[in-house]
């Protein structure tokens, strides 16, 4: 099993990886705000993710299409009419619920009543607000749900200016907005979270195994990044689970502490969104594949990964409990790509000579890595802080380091400690940090 929920939340809130927003006033339980770790850690999973699927590729390329759209592009992609979850509501309590996430679809989890709900009825989940001074019906915009309209009403953009031919991908991380019913388990479920999606333009024939191409190469980038295999699944849609837009989707699950869940879904999304804005729009979005002497609408495979639920799962999955010498030490094993900070330069004491060293070996380091000095407590506890953030190496600078012109460099996972000359250290470490 993945670690306890109540750890994490704790782990994430003491260290500074995850606050709730607006603690100060009492939270807001659907928004979250990442601390000086947390962002790093965050980051470093986008960047890992914008790596994979978008430098590494010649088939790919990025975009950052802004949040307020045309409220024609959600009219067109069928969100404003079915982007939405089935509400009920307790009579007793008058608590909120979404009926398809009920354990019981009869019994109120709020105050155990039965049979008190009213008639499920449809909620959009879209935030809606207005454009401009005046507030009415002829201004609303809605903040985006998903990314991946920006990528679609930018497909012919995209497409001319970087001359892509099919197939070819549109990458894109941002934002995205939703006025969940039950927001909840910390950041898994939340209003406000981060997508990284790519839609994959292909021609019909060859969707098909482009899906299924999509699905593997997903599933293999979280394990890639060291998520027990055990611990993740894939999990095809039943017909009546699909997205108004999907053909066929797969779910990469993870085991969750309160069971599986989605992490991210692989869609076919078809032509749907391209012929839906070739009808709305008026302008001419085929493709026109000139070999083939062929015209048509390309058809879209879609991964779509939640960046704020990926880091939940990486935090989880990283959490390790161990005993050494009779006493418990506390390991957060993320991937050293992963790592919020790299490598921690520490006194042995807080003597001036050996600040001074440290200062310099510092210095040496923090234009490669994100690096953290820390001159306080026994050296022992700050070992164990380090551990508990992640950080994969400890340079420690001793009273011999001041003779010998020597530190040691100790393993998070080993705790092996190796004797390395201060000019070598940077080095040592670019070996062993792959980015
Ligand atoms: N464009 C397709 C799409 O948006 P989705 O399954 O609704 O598909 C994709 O969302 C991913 O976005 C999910 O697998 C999840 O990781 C993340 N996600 C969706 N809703 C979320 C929420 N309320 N809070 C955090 N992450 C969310």
């Amino acid at each position: 099993m993945p670690a306890d929920f109540d750890t994490i939340v704790n782990l994430a809130k003491k260290r500074g990886f995850i606050f709730q927003s607006s603690e100060i006033y009492g939270g807001l339980r659907s928004a979250y705000d990442y601390g000086p770790l947390g962002v790093e850690l965050l980051r470093n999973v986008k960047d890992q993710w914008w790596h994979s699927m978008v430098r590494m590729r010649d088939d790919v390329v990025g975009l950052d299409s802004a949040i307020l759209q045309s409220p024609e592009v959600w009219v067109a992609s069928g969100h404003l009419e079915s982007f939405s979850d089935p509400l009920v509501e307790c009579r007793d309590c008058n608590s909120r619920h979404r009926l398809d996430k009920l354990k019981d679809p009869d019994k109120c989890p709020t105050c155990g009543s039965s049979g008190t709900f009213t008639e499920p009825r449809e909620f959009n989940l879209m935030f809606k607000t207005h454009m401009g001074p005046v507030e009415s019906d002829d201004n609303v915009v809605y903040l985006r749900p998903e990314t991946a309209q920006g990528i679609f009403i930018n497909f012919e953009n995209v497409r001319r200016t970087a001359r892509m031919k099919l197939p070819f991908g549109i990458a894109q991380i941002g934002k995205a907005f939703r006025n969940e019913i039950t927001p909840g388990q910390f950041i898994f479920r939340t209003r406000e979270f981060e997508q990284m999606e790519m839609e994959y333009f292909c021609h019909p024939d060859d969707a098909a195994d482009k899906f299924q191409e999509w699905v593997g190469l997903r599933h293999r980038w979280y394990t890639d990044l060291g998520i027990t295999p055990e611990h993740l699944r894939l999990r095809e849609h039943d017909v009546d689970e699909l997205a108004h837009y999907a053909a066929g989707t797969f779910d990469v699950e993870y085991l969750f502490p309160w069971g599986w869940d989605e992490l991210e879904g692989i869609a076919n999304r078809t032509d749907f969104d391209l012929r839906a804005h070739i009808e709305r729009s008026g302008e001419d979005l085929t493709y026109f594949d000139q070999e083939a002497n062929e015209r048509f609408v390309p058809y879209v495979i879609e991964p779509s990964a939640g960046a704020t639920r990926a880091t939940f799962a990486f935090l989880l999955d990283a959490y390790t409990e161990e005993e050494v010498k009779g006493e418990k030490r506390v390991v957060l094993k993320l991937d050293p790509r992963l790592a919020p900070i790299k490598v921690a330069v520490l006194p042995l004491s807080r003597k001036p000579e050996l600040v001074e060293t440290t200062g310099r070996v510092a210095d040496a380091l923090r234009s490669r890595w994100p690096i953290e000095v820390d001159v306080t407590q026994s050296i022992g506890r700050r070992y164990r802080r380090q551990d508990e953030i992640g950080t994969p190496y400890c340079v420690t600078v001793d009273f011999d380091s001041l003779d010998d012109n020597q530190v040691t460099v100790r393993d998070r996972d080993t705790m092996a400690q190796d004797r390395i000359p201060i000019e070598g250290v940077s080095t040592y470490l670019a070996e062993r940090l792959v980015t």
